[in-house]
């Protein structure tokens, strides 16, 4: 059961004290505009038995990881240079801050949100291909996030010693497909298509847009399938998501983020004139953060129940209004060069992005989740070694280059 009434009574004088203004009008004028469950006990507890393995999955994760690293490979002996085995164009490297709200509720206030900070972040702005396309060639987006100088949690295994947290997003609210399984047979295609020409790609990417049913008779399945066909829009106007789920202290949930300043909500769908230039989406990102500040906010979406919004398939959307995102953080990123030569080296080369960086409290779910972790590992160390670059994981916010 959901009251919005209630819900902003939850905010009581006391618990205002030492809000800030702007933060609290936001976070109040939205819980009052959307129905969250009241009692804590509506939001499904964590507990590791939501987690069901597939029989097999293990060797399907391995198919996976080896199929990403012939992409790589492949595009590696073309290029020279070892990039990500996907998400391989970036676009933007963003440095800013990541503020919690204050005095959020309990449900929300958990893990890293677990307490009002500021954090330095990295954004990195990407398309999803593994190979450097020109922008005309239109894909889905991805935003990765890392937030640093995160002290005193206890760590995912094998990056205790940080002080890391990521979140890889993308610009939709689900998966393609339900798991692993599926996802293998869409990165078969994407595997014999690697070698493609520019042309074909452009052609498929021109024509899904147009109608994908025409598709059938260059023998492609779908372009949705090979990611093709993304509107012309600028990428500042994205909304971000997890798509798959994750631990969120002593819930489970999805996160979103979404343009919160004006000048980010004004570029949301605007279309963006890619004429012949290669790098559009970098160039419109460098020119905007050449003057303007920008802000994004972090919702969280708590599962309500594991039927309607499943933890093991990443396909299905969760309804908001079973559960809406609610507002737990803000992304400030201020004037800058968005994109310049130390640190594209720093960002591109020497990082990588993960969600399995960071706290347990924000583990992973779902078999898409688990599908991920081998991947992530596999082409972050296939890339290093090919480019002779050392792995990088920031300490503080002061080791990303301007
Ligand atoms: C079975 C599912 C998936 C597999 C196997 C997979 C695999 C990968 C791999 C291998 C990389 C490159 C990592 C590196 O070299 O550092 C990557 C990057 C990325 N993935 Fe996934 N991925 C999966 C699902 C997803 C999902 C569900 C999302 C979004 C919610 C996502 C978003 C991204 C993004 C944004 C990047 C770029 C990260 C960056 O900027 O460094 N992926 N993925």
């Amino acid at each position: 059961m959901t009251n919005s009434i209630s819900c902003a009574e939850n905010f009581t004088v006391n618990d205002h004290k030492g809000l800030d203004a702007r933060h609290f009008e936001t976070i109040h004028s939205k819980l009052e505009s959307i129905d969250v469950p009241t009692q804590t006990q509506q939001y499904v507890l964590y507990d590791d038995s939501l987690e069901v393995k597939q029989p097999g999955e293990d060797k399907t994760f391995d198919e996976i990881a080896t199929a990403m690293r012939h992409i790589a490979e492949t595009m590696n002996d073309r290029a020279r240079h070892a990039a990500r085995a996907v998400h391989a164009k970036s676009h933007g490297l963003l440095k800013g801050d990541l503020k919690v709200y204050e005095q959020l509720p309990e449900p929300f206030a958990q893990g890293l949100f677990r307490r009002s900070a500021s954090y330095p972040v990295i954004l990195r702005l990407s398309t999803n291909p593994g190979d450097m396309l020109p922008d005309s060639i239109s894909t889905p987006r991805g935003l990765a996030v890392k937030v640093i100088g995160v002290h005193g949690e206890q760590m995912l295994p094998g990056h205790e010693d940080e002080v890391t947290q990521d979140f890889v997003c993308v610009n939709a609210k689900a998966f393609p497909v339900p798991d692993a399984a599926g996802f293998l047979e869409q990165l078969r295609v994407l595997e014999k298509h690697a070698t493609d020409s520019e042309t074909l790609k452009q052609a498929v990417s021109t024509t899904a847009r147009v109608a994908e049913s025409v598709l059938e008779s260059i023998g492609l399945k779908s372009a949705t399938l090979l990611g093709f066909g993304h509107p012309q829009t600028h990428i500042l106007g994205e909304t971000f998501c997890s798509v798959a789920p994750l631990r969120y202290g002593n819930y489970v949930a999805k996160i979103c983020i979404s343009p919160a300043s004006e000048n980010l909500k004004a570029l949301t769908n605007k279309h963006l004139e890619i004429g012949g230039n290669y790098s559009a989406l970098r160039d419109a990102v460098v020119e905007f953060f050449g003057t303007n500040t920008a802000e994004w906010e972090v919702g969280v979406q708590l599962c309500t129940d594991v039927k309607k919004m499943p933890i093991e398939d990443a396909s299905v959307e969760w309804d908001e209004k079973e559960s809406p995102y609610v507002p737990v953080a803000r992304i400030t990123v201020k004037p800058q060069h968005a994109y310049s030569p130390e640190r594209r080296v720093y960002v591109d080369e020497m990082l990588s992005f993960s969600p399995w960086h960071g706290l347990s409290a924000h583990r992973p779910l779902g078999n898409i989740m688990r599908a991920r972790k081998k991947s992530y590992e596999a082409s972050s160390r296939f890339r290093h070694s090919m480019n002779g670059r050392p792995a990088a994981e920031p300490k503080t916010g002061t080791e990303i280059p301007d």
